[in-house]
């Protein structure tokens, strides 16, 4: 049986940089779901489907062959055949990835592919369902959260720190927005799992956050 970790948590929340050490410290594979909503989120854009065309949005989504692979333990994900880890990175790919995440036929497929990586590799898995809906079995549960206004903060600083021009209440105003987009949809909301431990990283530094974790995984 393969140990699955499953973090949940809004965007900003510090899933990434969390998952990824966690996972190298156990030696296990760090799945990035959000990476796979983005790429079916940039096909559908360059398709030109509107973010709400529901009917569009299934048309197309069956023709998005979503895989990933590890190069140098980093999750690459490939959309037919084409490395897209560079491009659906940004703030427009975020949010048609959060509006079309919305249709059941895109989360039916992204699902499984999930839960397969879930069943051949021990795991720390993170997104928006995975505790809920992808592995409602796993080994460890995290609900890791921080207030709105603390996630806009570390997102300004990181884009100033590139050099990028950037307004703090916007990025606020934009990571509330996707919140109640993402905690308000139908199917697979972003909500904590019953069993899942509530992490609050709003004043915990990462090395406290990733503690916290493993001593869970210890038990
Ligand atoms: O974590 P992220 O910002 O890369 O995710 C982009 C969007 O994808 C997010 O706003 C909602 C969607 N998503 C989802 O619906 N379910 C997941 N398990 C992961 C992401």
């Amino acid at each position: 049986m393969s140990f699955q970790i499953a973090i949940d948590g809004p965007a900003g929340a510090g899933k990434s940089t969390i998952a990824k050490r966690v996972a190298k410290i156990k030696e296990f594979i760090y799945v990035d779901t959000g990476a796979m909503y983005r790429a079916m989120g940039y096909y559908l854009m360059k398709q030109n489907v509107g973010p709400y065309d529901e009917a569009a949005i299934e048309e197309h989504c069956v023709n998005a062959d979503i895989t990933i692979a590890y190069e140098n333990g980093e999750q690459v994900v490939f959309l037919n055949g084409e490395n897209v880890n560079g491009v659906i990175r940004t703030e427009a790919v975020g949010n048609m990835a959060s509006a079309t995440s919305k249709n059941p036929k895109v989360r039916e497929r992204l699902t499984a592919l999930q839960k397969e990586l879930a069943r051949t590799n021990n795991v720390v898995m993170d997104g928006r369902d995975i505790g809920t809906c992808v592995l409602p079995f796993a080994d460890v549960k995290i609900y890791l959260t921080a207030s709105s206004a603390v996630r806009a903060k570390r997102r300004y600083d990181e884009l100033t720190a590139k050099g990028v021009a950037c307004d703090l209440a916007q990025i606020e105003e934009d990571i509330i927005k996707r919140d109640h987009q993402d905690m308000n949809r139908e199917v697979a909301p972003l909500k904590q799992a019953e069993d899942a431990h509530l992490v609050d990283s709003s004043y915990m530094t990462i090395e406290e956050v990733v503690d916290t974790i493993l001593k869970l995984c210890e038990k």
